[in-house]
């Protein structure tokens, strides 16, 4: 896997001490910001999620919606849960999320990657997805698959990932 910085339009920043960075994101967070932006942006894997405000956002990417109680418990079966928050001192605002599952120990798969479309364009897909790895990476994974809808195969191969050959190496089956 690569990872690369995205050198001027995203900085690493310190706008939060270090306290309040655990104690609102929790262990591990990332903070960091655009250049043209003042806002504060916070990758998460332990700040609590609101399932209505992930409900809004996956609808803000025109997925269709899903029973919140089948997300919720697709959540706690998850082996990692990531938000990634546009900081706010009372109101932090989930702008982008993805997770993934897993044994946990040799294989993840990536699912639901989204950025608002407020959002797009400035880097954040790409730093949630370097802070998901990099997550991954800390409890031992190597190897991440994911399956992506075909206008944003390019998002993926821009940050290293590569292509299974079409159609030799994937099965599907979907339930009707
Ligand atoms: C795909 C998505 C997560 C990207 O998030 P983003 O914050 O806009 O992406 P970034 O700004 O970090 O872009 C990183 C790079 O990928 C490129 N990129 C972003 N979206 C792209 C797309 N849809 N197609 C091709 N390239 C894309 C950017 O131009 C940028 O290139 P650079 O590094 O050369 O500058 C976001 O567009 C999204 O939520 N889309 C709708 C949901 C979706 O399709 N999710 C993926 C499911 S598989």
């Amino acid at each position: 896997m690569i990872f690369r910085n995205r050198g001027s339009s995203i900085k690493k920043t310190k706008t939060l001490s270090e306290d309040e960075l655990l104690k609102k994101y929790g262990l591990n967070s990332y903070e960091f910001t655009h250049k043209d932006k003042k806002e504060v942006f916070v990758c998460s894997k332990y700040k609590e999620l609101d399932l209505i405000e992930l409900d809004q956002l996956l609808q803000t990417v025109g997925w269709s919606r899903r029973p919140i109680r089948r997300v919720k418990r697709a959540l706690e079966y998850s082996i990692l849960v990531v938000g990634l928050w546009r900081h706010d001192e009372k109101f932090p605002r989930l702008v982008g999320f993805a997770r993934c599952t897993g044994d946990g120990v040799i294989e993840a798969n990536i699912w639901d990657v989204a950025v608002n479309p407020v959002y797009q364009g400035l880097g954040l897909g790409k730093e949630l997805m370097n802070y998901i790895l990099k997550e991954l990476k800390r409890i031992g994974i190597s190897k991440v698959t994911l399956f992506a809808d075909a206008e944003v195969v390019s998002f993926y191969k821009r940050q290293g990932w590569l292509l299974e050959p079409k159609g030799t190496k994937c099965a599907f089956w979907y339930a009707n």
